[in-house]
């Protein structure tokens, strides 16, 4: 039988219960496979390797050894979230590798789209596998590896995920306990694994994070006023209602000024873009029509929290012919 394959009897897990009976039956898949050898993960905080780094720690403990790299590319707190739940809730074997001047040296006068996702997608390989190899005794590597992967390995993530595993390291297997399922199924398996919502509802992330978000060059004072108004967004989208009904929103910082005025004096200062879209499958979308008093909140707060800008627009563009990330 071809394990990629989803077999059509296999039911689809919508239920806690179903969750249950999945996770009883990949602890054990997972401990015969692997014994008492040690498991790598690569643990972004993504949904995909979240829930499967949980129900390894379930599986096999301090076996799991998890590695989070954060290439500086993270939204607010987002980092902090993964060492939280993970450290200090579910006492993983977590080791947490603070990359982002390494990152940011590399990209430094990098303009353009496609070569900042090489960069980052090289370099996330490259620092993962340097630390693999201080690692001692690792025989399988673990992979958040999801059904649509397996369908769309030649699609769209392929085309936009540049780099991807350590191709000359060697491992004894493959762990990929969620590979035949769906991504609403791993969100029913992550809540009953214990995971917080937050973390298993997550809108889709990509893998560059903000890194295509800033604009153009990255720059420091940037990627700052990015992550700021990137995470008011998100809370005053939350006040509203609104997360979990957006699929995906997010802030987007040029790489141009604008005029700003203050205390009488003319400044160049970034315009924000908020960007928020529905979509069933993120080849089309619309954009949501948006309380104006929301908007407003989000534009005052912006302007006077974040430092350096004075403008903040609303894209009001459908997919086609603008695609959802602004590069
Ligand atoms: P676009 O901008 O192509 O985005 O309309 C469609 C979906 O893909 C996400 N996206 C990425 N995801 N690596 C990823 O993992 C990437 O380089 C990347 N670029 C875009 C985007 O956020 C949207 O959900």
């Amino acid at each position: 039988m071809d394990s990629n394959k989803r077999p059509d009897t296999m039911e689809r897990i919508t239920t806690p219960e179903l969750a249950e009976a999945f996770i009883a039956e990949q602890v054990a898949a997972v401990r015969e496979q692997v014994g008492d050898k040690k498991v790598l993960l690569a643990l972004s905080g993504g949904v995909d390797s979240s829930v499967v780094a949980a129900l390894l720690i379930k599986a096999i403990g301090k076996q799991l050894v998890c590695v989070h790299v954060n290439h500086g590319l993270m939204r607010k707190g987002e980092s902090e979230q993964v060492i939280e739940v993970f450290k200090n809730q579910l006492d993983a074997n977590l080791i947490y590798i603070d990359a982002t001047d390494r990152f940011l040296d590399k990209l430094a006068g990098v303009a353009a789209p496609e070569t900042k996702r090489k960069i980052i997608g090289g370099e996330f390989v490259r620092v993962f596998e340097e630390e693999a190899r201080k690692l001692e005794g690792i025989s399988f590597l673990a992979q958040g590896t999801i059904y649509p992967d397996i369908l769309e390995s030649d699609g769209v993530k392929a085309h936009h995920n540049v780099g991807g595993l350590p191709e000359d390291m060697q491992f004894e297997g493959l762990v990929e306990p969620v590979k035949l399922l769906f991504k609403d199924e791993v969100r029913v398996v992550g809540k009953a694994l214990g995971l917080p919502a937050s973390m298993v509802d997550r809108q889709p992330f990509p893998g560059p994070g903000l890194g295509v978000r800033c604009l153009g060059a990255i720059t420091r004072d940037r990627l700052h006023a990015l992550r700021e108004s990137d995470a008011i967004l998100r809370e005053e989208f939350d006040n509203a209602g609104l997360t979990g009904k957006v699929w995906q929103f997010f802030t987007v910082v040029p790489d141009f000024t604008s005029t700003g005025v203050k205390d009488g004096k003319r400044l160049d200062y970034w315009p924000v873009i908020i960007r928020a879209v529905n979509t069933v499958d993120a080849m089309a979308c619309t954009v949501p029509e948006i309380d104006w008093a929301v908007l407003q909140k989000i534009t005052n707060r912006i302007l006077s929290e974040v430092d350096g800008v004075c403008r903040v627009c609303y894209d009001m563009s459908p997919k086609p012919i603008a695609t959802i990330e602004w590069e």
